[in-house]
């Protein structure tokens, strides 16, 4: 009996140990890592190079390599990865070649940019930011996973976590907006969404965080340009979101395309080298941007391709894209002496480790037929996250939402009813026709409730002509009330190559606004865009203003669920909107200056006889039209003076992390309408070593409130989010005096005084 029971807890305990212990990471599991060194052994240097090689099979977006022999390199062993391929028949048919012909039998990996999905396009980027729902960014980065995978792409060039200060570049639409506290939590959302629960599920891609680093700092927002960023700003501001994507366990790093000062990303040991692996430990492999190794003759440190290759993978640079450069250089460098070949195995140890923790090795094939088309759970994802990007940013009389029965609303504009621009820029495989526009929507919908929707285009989107004014003015005349729909256009003035010197409403749409507006008719304008415009005019003169960015294939369904107020906007900005294009770089978390333009009337502009000797501009305010975290909502919420768990902490403690502040505050549904309330903590530090930002956000919850509920929404803050680095270029807490706010965006709150003492 007591043998029987021994036996029992034995294997009770064999049960619970195997419960108890999880598989190991990708990034230490001491199985691969035998076996990258098993094959490592067995590879001639050609094949060491050839898995350092990427190729496109198509799409470039940028001057291509032009090589179309990558069959024949594959099945010699000389390729690691082809991008651009997709589908279960195109991508086996190249796996065979690489699995069955090469000596080796190394799988290739596909890679893609999957941005913001696959088939089912969410919101851009920009616009999943404005959610400040992590989960959801999760949600929909699990669908593109899903999506790609099915198509033998187990790669996704994405997240793009570069922190962009300056609307006027075009790829701040792909990123998460200006605040690397906010940017982390999305960035580390997007890798545990595409990477799942283990990146050797099959329905799991590997990420690649983008662009390291520096890449939105480029000068005048002109894209590719050069970056100027201190060492300090650049950990303070700049480095977090990649970190984060580290500690999510991001198996791959693209490096930019820009110099960082003045050493290109693509060639910077100190990022590549000492900030990535050696002080974050990153062991998964970094590819380089399009043809960013060949620029870096062009940029000027090497004249030659073979300069260029030895420069870029002795920096960290492990696979080059689409340049063709390591591939014919890589092994005369090791023989020459340049590159020794140990660095060569290095790079070649990364790039087999991220296969083999994909189980390219043991699953190499798609198999099984992808569905065509979009499942129904996704598409409702799909439309959940485009009703919560959605940022109202005025709603004067309660415009909105709209009263539709029995009446006749004109909708106007040429985005309202063009399926193509609703999938944004960076598309991957998204289709126009599985898109529902804004005009089939809202008609729908309007039409159930006996009202009736009269549409004219009025203009095209960069149009020059105003022959579609008139029959658009006759609609306005003739309905109650008209919703615009205006905007950029997402592939020309958005994304890669898509930098802007004006914020305006691109084209004779400001004509076209001013002309229906003069009808006397409340306008709601619904701007859509991939970047803050400057929208002064409307702001002035129309009552009712909602940011739809590009919403993806629910952009109809859901823009008529908020308009018609089945759904209440719940959006925040995530970038400032500036009031003149002059003002850019413009962020919240800006430093104060020794004059702050605070003494002065800063409400508008100054006039002659006002004090002049302060921070302000001479023809414009200061602030941001609309303000980072800024959004309305069909209710209204008030909040309560912040409250604090103590008044003083030692900053000894907090370096210790020993102690924590608790910071709360009461928010309460004051109006007659349930709303999602995204509740902010932004905090100050002076008395510092260093000047710290006016504002900075710390925390953030999105909490729903029925009408007249209140709730207390409380916050944490420790070493994590107090330290920063300090004039020593130490990551610390310093003694200060702290102010915290709980607040609805980054310009309102009733703060609370705390000291650190030393
Ligand atoms: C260039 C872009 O900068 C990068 O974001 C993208 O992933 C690559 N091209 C591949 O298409």
């Amino acid at each position: 009996m007591m043998r029987m029971i021994r036996v029992v807890l034995s294997v009770l305990a064999l049960i619970s140990f195997a419960v108890a212990q999880p598989s190991p990471a990708w990034t230490n599991d001491p199985q691969i890592e035998s076996r990258v060194e098993q094959l490592l052994k067995q590879m001639t240097l050609d094949e060491k190079v050839g898995q350092l090689v990427q190729y496109s099979a198509g799409a470039p977006t940028g001057p291509g390599t032009g090589r179309t022999d990558y069959k024949k390199l594959a099945a010699q062993g000389l390729l690691g990865s082809l991008s651009n391929i997709t589908g279960a028949s195109d991508t086996n048919a190249m796996q065979k070649l690489a699995v069955e012909k090469s000596r080796l039998h190394i799988p290739l990996l596909f890679g893609l940019d999957v941005i913001h999905g696959y088939r089912t396009e969410f919101p851009v980027p920009l616009g999943l930011s404005a959610t400040w729902d992590p989960a959801l960014v999760e949600r929909a980065s699990r669908v593109a996973a899903k999506e790609a995978s099915r198509a033998g792409v187990r790669w996704t060039f994405s997240p793009m976590v570069d922190i962009a200060r300056d609307a006027r570049w075009g790829r701040i639409v792909e990123g998460a907006g200006e605040d690397p506290y906010l940017g982390s939590a999305i960035a580390a959302a997007y890798v545990r969404g595409y990477q799942g629960a283990k990146l050797s599920d099959p329905d799991s891609i590997a990420a690649c965080s983008k662009h390291f680093v520096g890449y939105g700092a480029a000068e005048g927002g002109r894209d590719y340009n050069t970056a100027e960023i201190p060492v300090r700003l650049l950990r303070q501001v700049y480095l977090p979101p990649f970190q984060a994507t580290v500690d999510a366990g991001s198996a791959t790093f693209m490096s930019a395309f820009e110099a960082l000062n003045e050493v290109p990303a693509s060639a910077n040991a100190f990022t590549l080298t000492q900030v990535l692996r050696k002080e974050w430990g990153f062991k998964g492999f970094v590819v380089s941007d399009w043809n960013s190794i060949g620029e870096l003759i062009p940029q000027g440190v090497a004249n030659s391709g073979e300069v260029a290759a030895g420069k870029a993978l002795l920096a960290g640079v492990d696979m080059d894209m689409e340049s063709n450069l390591y591939g014919p250089n890589l092994a005369a460098l090791v023989k020459s002496g340049v590159v020794p070949e140990s660095v060569i195995d290095e790079s070649v140890r990364r790039v087999l480790r991220v296969k083999f923790a994909l189980g390219l090795f043991e699953r190499p094939y798609v198999e099984g037929k992808a569905p065509d088309g979009i499942a129904p759970q996704d598409l409702e994802t799909a439309r959940q996250a485009a009703e919560e990007s959605f940022v109202l940013l005025k709603n004067e009389g309660g415009t909105l939402p709209l009263k539709a029965n029995g009446k006749t609303i004109a909708l106007i504009g040429p985005l309202a009813d063009d399926a193509g621009q609703m999938l944004g820029s960076w598309s991957a495989k998204g289709n126009p026709k599985d898109v529902v526009t804004l005009r089939e929507a809202l008609t729908k919908q309007v039409e159930a409730t006996q009202g009736h929707v009269l549409y004219a285009k009025g203009t095209e989107i960069m149009g020059a002509s105003d022959s579609g004014f008139s029959d658009a003015v006759g609609a306005a005349r003739k309905s109650d009330i008209v919703v615009l729909a205006l905007g950029e256009d997402a592939f020309w003035m958005t994304g890669e190559a898509g930098s802007r010197a004006h914020l305006d409403l691109p084209g004779n749409q400001q004509q076209l606004l001013e002309a229906i507006a003069a009808t006397g008719k409340p306008v709601v304008l619904v701007v859509f865009s991939g970047r803050p415009l400057v929208l002064n005019w409307a702001a002035q003169h129309v009552p009712a203003i909602l940011e739809a960015w590009f919403p993806g294939v629910q952009a109809g369904p859901a823009l008529a669920n908020v308009l018609l107020g089945v759904s209440s906007p719940s959006g925040r900005l995530t970038v400032s909107f500036p009031r003149a294009v002059g003002q850019e770089p413009l962020y919240y978390n800006h430093f104060n200056t020794g004059r702050p333009a605070d003494r002065a009337d800063l409400s508008r502009p100054p006039k002659a006889n006002d004090e002049k000797f302060v921070s302000r501009y001479v023809d414009e305010q200061n602030s941001a039209l609309y303000p980072f975290g800024f959004g309305l909502t069909y209710s209204s919420v008030s909040y309560s003076p912040t409250t604090v768990s103590a008044t003083t902490l030692g900053a000894k403690d907090l370096n210790a992390g020993t102690v924590k502040l608790t910071v709360s505050a009461e928010v309460r549904n004051t109006g007659t309408r349930a709303a999602d309330e995204v509740v902010q903590l932004y905090i100050r530090q002076t008395g510092t070593s260093i000047v710290r930002p006016v504002r900075e956000l710390k925390g953030f919850r999105r909490v729903t409130l029925a009408p007249g509920q209140s709730q207390k929404v409380e916050f944490t803050l420790g070493r994590e989010e107090l330290r920063f680095w300090n004039i020593e270029l130490k990551n610390v807490v310093e003694p200060a005096q702290l102010t915290v706010w709980v607040a609805p965006d980054s310009t309102q709150g009733k703060p609370a005084q705390v000291t650190i003492a030393p």
